[in-house]
C-alpha cells in the first residue's frame, strides 16, 4: 500500500482510545490479579510499576516512532527504516508472537462470553466459593464448549479487522472504556466493603521485599509488556495509521497510566473479595473467574436483579475489552500478510482466523481432556502464555530499545518525538537514555538471573 492511501486513525481521542483500547483487557483484570497472586501482592506490584516505567512506556514510544516513521506493518516497518539488514526478523518474531498470543487469549477471550450467559440466566444464584471453583473446573473441563466459544470469539474479531481500521477499532473503543472503568470503580466498592475485605488490601499494600526473587522480576516484567502490547510490533502497527501531529510521547504515557489503572483497580476488586471468602491468592487462571461471582452474588445479594444487571454489564464490558486487544493482535499478523505476500486484507484476515482458530483449539483442550500432556512441565496454554509473555515480548522490547537507541538515526528519534521541534518535550534526553542504556541492560540482566541463559 502507498504511503497516501494508508488509513488513518480520525482523531487525537481516537488515537489514545485504539491504543488504550488494545492495552487494557485480559492482561488487566485476568492475568494482571493471577501473577500478582502467584507473586505474593505487593511487591510483585511494585516491581511491576517499576517495569512499567522504565522498560514498558520507553519502549511503547519507540514501537510508537518506528511505526509512524515507517508507514508499513511491523515487518515491512524495520526493512524501509534499516534497508538490507536483519532488523526485520525483530518485526517477524512480532508478527509470530502476535499469532501466538492470539492463540490462548482467545480462548480466556472465550470464557467472558459462558460467564456473560450465565449471568443472563442468572445461575450464579445462590451459589458459594466451593460451587464457583467447581462450576469454572466443569466449564473448562468440557471439551466442546470453551472451544465453541473462542471460536465466536475470534469470529467478532474478525469481521471488524475486515471492516478496517477507522469505523471498527476507534469506534468500539471510545464507547465501552469509560464504561469499564466506571464499572470497576462500582466493584471496587463493592468489594472492599465485603467482610474481611481488609486481608486483601493487606495482600496489595504491604510489600515484603524478601520476596522479590529471580521470577518476581521475570513476571512483573512480562506482565508489563503483556498489559501494555509492548514488544510484537502491535502499538508499531497501531502507531502506522497516526497522523503527523499525534504526540507520540504524550499518548504513550496516557496510555500507560489508563493501562495501570485498570489494572490496579482490577486488583482492588480480586483480592478483597478472594480473601474476604476464602478463596487463595494463587489459584491462577482461574482466579478472576471463581472470585467476581462472588463479589456480585455477596454484595447483591438482597437485590438479585442488580446482582444480574451489574454482573451482565460487567461479564459484556470484559468481552470488549478483551474484543479491542484481540482486533490489534489480530491486525499485526493480517496487515502483515496482506501487505507482504499482497494477498487481499479478506483472505489476510482468514487465514489468521483460521489459523489461531486451530492453536486455540490445542490451548483451550489442554485445560480439560488433554491435561496430561505437559512440555517442561506445562500445559499447552501455560506454555504459550509464559513463552510469549515472559520471554519473546521481553525479547522483542530488548531488540526495539536497541534499534531506537543505537541503530536508528538520532535526527529520527528526535523528529519523531519532538514533531520536527514543534513540540517541547522535557524528557527527551532521558527517553533515549533508558533506550540506549537502562531497557536492554535491564531486560538482559533479568533474562540472565531467572532463565541462566549465560
Ligand atoms: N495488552 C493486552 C491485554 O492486556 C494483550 C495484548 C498483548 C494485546 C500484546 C496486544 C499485544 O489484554
Amino acid at each position: 500500500m502507498s504511503k497516501s492511501n494508508r488509513a488513518h486513525f480520525g482523531t487525537k481521542l481516537g488515537v489514545i482510545l485504539a491504543s488504550a483500547g488494545s492495552a487494557v483487557g485480559l492482561g488487566n483484570i485476568w492475568r494482571f490479579p493471577y501473577e500478582t497472586g502467584n507473586h505474593g501482592g505487593a511487591a510483585f506490584i511494585l516491581t511491576y510499576l517499576g517495569c512499567v516505567l522504565i522498560l514498558g512506556a520507553p519502549i511503547m514510544i519507540a514501537e510508537f516512532l518506528i511505526g509512524r516513521r515507517s508507514r508499513a506493518n511491523t515487518a515491512r516497518a524495520y526493512q524501509n527504516l534499516a534497508p538490507g539488514t536483519q532488523w526485520k526478523w525483530v518485526g517477524r518474531m512480532g508478527v509470530l508472537t502476535g499469532f501466538l498470543i492470539l492463540g490462548y487469549y482467545s480462548v480466556v477471550a472465550g470464557w467472558t462470553l459462558e460467564y456473560t450467559t450465565q449471568s443472563v440466566t442468572n445461575s450464579f444464584a445462590g451459589q458459594d466459593a466451593e460451587g464457583f471453583i467447581a462450576l469454572f473446573g466443569n466449564f473448562v473441563a468440557n471439551p466442546w464448549r470453551p472451544v465453541l466459544w473462542m471460536a465466536v470469539f475470534m469470529l467478532a474479531t474478525h469481521f471488524i479487522v475486515v471492516r478496517g481500521v477507522e469505523r471498527g477499532i476507534e469506534k468500539a473503543s471510545k464507547v465501552m472504556m469509560p464504561m469499564l472503568f466506571i464499572l470497576l470503580l462500582i466493584l471496587v466498592a463493592c468489594a472492599v466493603s465485603l467482610p474481611n475485605a481488609g486481608k486483601g488490601m493487606e495482600f496489595l499494600l504491604k510489600p515484603d521485599f524478601s520476596k522479590v526473587d529471580g521470577s518476581v522480576l521475570l513476571g512483573a516484567m512480562g506482565q508489563a509488556f503483556f498489559s501494555l502490547s509492548v514488544g510484537m510490533g502491535c502499538l508499531c502497527t497501531y502507531a502506522s495509521y497516526f497522523k503527523p501531529d499525534t504526540n507520540l510521547g504524550r499518548t504513550a504515557f496516557s496510555v500507560a497510566v489508563i493501562d495501570t489503572m485498570v489494572a490496579i483497580l482490577a486488583g482492588f476488586i480480586i483480592f478483597p473479595a478472594a480473601f474476604s471468602v476464602g478463596i487463595q491468592p494463587d489459584m491462577g487462571p482461574s482466579l478472576l473467574f471463581i472470585t467476581l461471582p462472588n463479589v456480585f452474588q455477596q454484595a447483591f445479594g438482597g437485590l438479585p436483579w442488580l446482582a444480574v444487571l451489574l454482573s451482565v454489564m460487567f461479564y459484556i464490558l470484559l468481552a470488549l475489552a478483551a474484543l479491542t486487544s484481540t482486533i490489534s493482535l489480530h491486525e499485526v499478523v493480517t496487515a502483515y500478510l496482506h501487505e507482504e505476500f499482497s494477498m487481499s486484507r479478506r483472505k489476510a484476515a482468514w487465514l489468521v482466523t483460521g489459523g489461531c482458530t486451530f492453536l486455540g483449539v490445542f490451548c483451550s483442550l489442554s485445560l480439560g481432556v488433554g491435561k496430561e500432556y505437559t512440555l517442561f512441565g506445562m500445559t499447552l496454554f501455560d506454555l504459550f502464555d509464559f513463552v510469549t509473555a515472559k520471554i519473546m515480548l521481553p525479547l522483542g522490547g530488548f531488540f526495539i530499545s536497541l534499534f531506537a537507541g543505537w541503530y536508528l538515526d538520532k535526527r529520527v528519534l528526535w523528529e519523531e518525538i519532538t514533531n520536527r521541534g514543534t513540540l517541547k518535550v522535557q524528557l527527551y534526553r532521558l527517553i533515549v537514555f533508558i533506550l540506549k542504556f537502562i531497557a536492554p541492560i535491564g531486560i538482559a540482566f533479568i533474562f540472565i538471573n531467572e532463565l541462566g541463559l549465560i
